[in-house]
């Protein structure tokens, strides 16, 4: 028998078509051409390409005491920390969250080791997470290494609207199928499609799975909340999806995904956070008792400064003022990409796909060979599954016109 370095399990272990990777390639095109248009990685760019540091951030960072800075964070979290990111992510419902729901905070290596956490500890081994069929592709990786797979619905109705119908089909089989249902929603500002869900929606969602619930399975929602704040509302009313949460009924576990990257442009600070709910005391208990060995378990824990940083601007109300207010201006900067964006799709009678926020747009097309045919054209998206997706995150608005015109001949 031939000798094989690697374990079985991971034999077959490729990284594909990598956005990372894809990027590097238009940064070394763009050194030898002044023309690539790069809308792979979303990140936020101010328009002179540099990248959206947030001064509230950047001045706390240089603040640091050495203890703040290098020493190991606490696996759990600090408590400014914890209940920062609690009151930041449900926002007007924060209060009435801690009275109904057993919760818990868990700080992760950004919102992908928070979904990686997630997948690995609530699915048994060769069971499937329902997700949408445009997502980000990170997911399969993260399914992948938790020995798990993806099981897809249909994301759209033939309106564009969130597809409840084949949401609830799906749901209902892969329940059956394999007594148990995960169930991850990246939303809203869902990347790659730019689409978010109604209130409405939310309501069906949990009216679905409270339903498998009474069939006796194990249910856990999992809601990818990466792009929250840089959707194209105020934040009272940003966070009102969360309403539906209430009407869950006690069984259900929710694990609500938040990443720092995109919050505060932390990037490469690997900072996030899975965020447990339940009316269910032992679920959160059992929540906490896996997550804290995982992260230990994983990578021990996560980015001190970022935690720090984050602890100390959730809690300040200068802070969080200052912060507030640059938000506003990150958002306009985003907003003003995709006003003009939507301005030339129209010009040049395009199709895109309904945007409401994050830092991508998304168009269908049907050529398969789209993304060479862009290159050709000295432009890089990121093609998923019948769709390209473009970082508006990372546009110059000069850059906008003759994107779509490029756009437009190869989709
Ligand atoms: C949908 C979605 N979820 C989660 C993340 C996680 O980002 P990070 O791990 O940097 O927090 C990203 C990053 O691109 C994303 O697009």
């Amino acid at each position: 028998m031939p000798k094989t370095i690697v374990g079985s399990h991971a034999k077959d272990k490729q990284l594909e078509s990598n956005i990372l990777q894809i990027s590097q390639e238009a940064k070394a095109l763009k050194k030898q051409y002044a023309d690539v248009i790069d809308a792979t990685v979303g990140m936020l760019h101010h328009e002179d390409g540099t990248i959206f540091k947030f001064q509230s951030v950047e001045s706390q960072l240089h603040l640091l005491a050495d203890p703040e800075m290098y020493a190991y964070a606490p696996v759990r979290g600090t408590k400014n920390f914890d209940e920062g990111v609690f009151d930041w992510v449900f926002g007007p419902l924060a209060n009435q969250f801690r009275e109904t729901f057993h919760h818990s905070v868990i700080p992760t290596t950004g919102g992908s080791g928070a979904v990686s956490n997630t997948f690995f500890n609530f699915n048994d081994f060769g069971q499937k997470v329902l997700i949408p069929n445009h997502y980000w592709t990170p997911y399969e990786n993260f399914a992948f290494e938790a020995n798990i797979g993806l099981e897809t619905f249909l994301m759209y109705d033939e309106n564009l609207h969130f597809n409840r119908q084949d949401f609830e089909q799906k749901a209902k089989s892969l329940a059956a199928a394999q007594g148990r249902l995960s169930v991850l929603l990246n939303d809203p500002c869902n990347n790659p499609t730019g689409l978010c869900m109604s209130v409405e929606d939310w309501k069906f969602v949990v009216s679905v799975l409270n339903e498998v619930n009474r069939t006796g399975v194990p249910v856990i929602l999992i809601q990818d909340i990466a792009y929250i704040d840089y959707q194209m509302k105020e934040t009272s009313i940003s966070r009102e999806v969360f309403q539906s949460y209430l009407d869950l009924d006690e069984d259900v576990l929710v694990v609500v995904i938040f990443s720092g990257s995109k919050t505060f442009s932390l990037y490469g600070f690997r900072i996030g956070a899975q965020i447990g709910l339940s009316k269910n005391k032992s679920n959160i208990d059992n929540f906490l008792r896996v997550g804290d060995y995982s992260v230990r378990g994983r990578f021990s824990s996560v980015s001190q400064p970022a935690m720090s940083i984050i602890g100390k601007i959730f809690t300040d109300p200068m802070l969080k003022k200052n912060f507030q207010d640059e938000l506003v201006l990150s958002r306009k900067v985003l907003l003003d990409r995709a006003t003009l964006f939507l301005e030339e799709v129209k010009k040049q009678d395009l199709k895109i796909l309904p945007y409401c926020g994050g830092f991508f747009v998304a168009i269908k097309t049907e050529n398969k060979n789209i993304f060479k045919d862009l290159v050709s054209d000295h432009v890089f998206v990121i093609q998923m599954g019948g769709l390209i997706r473009i970082a508006i995150s990372s546009l110059k608005l000069a850059e906008i016109p003759r994107l779509v015109q490029i756009l437009k001949k190869h989709v």
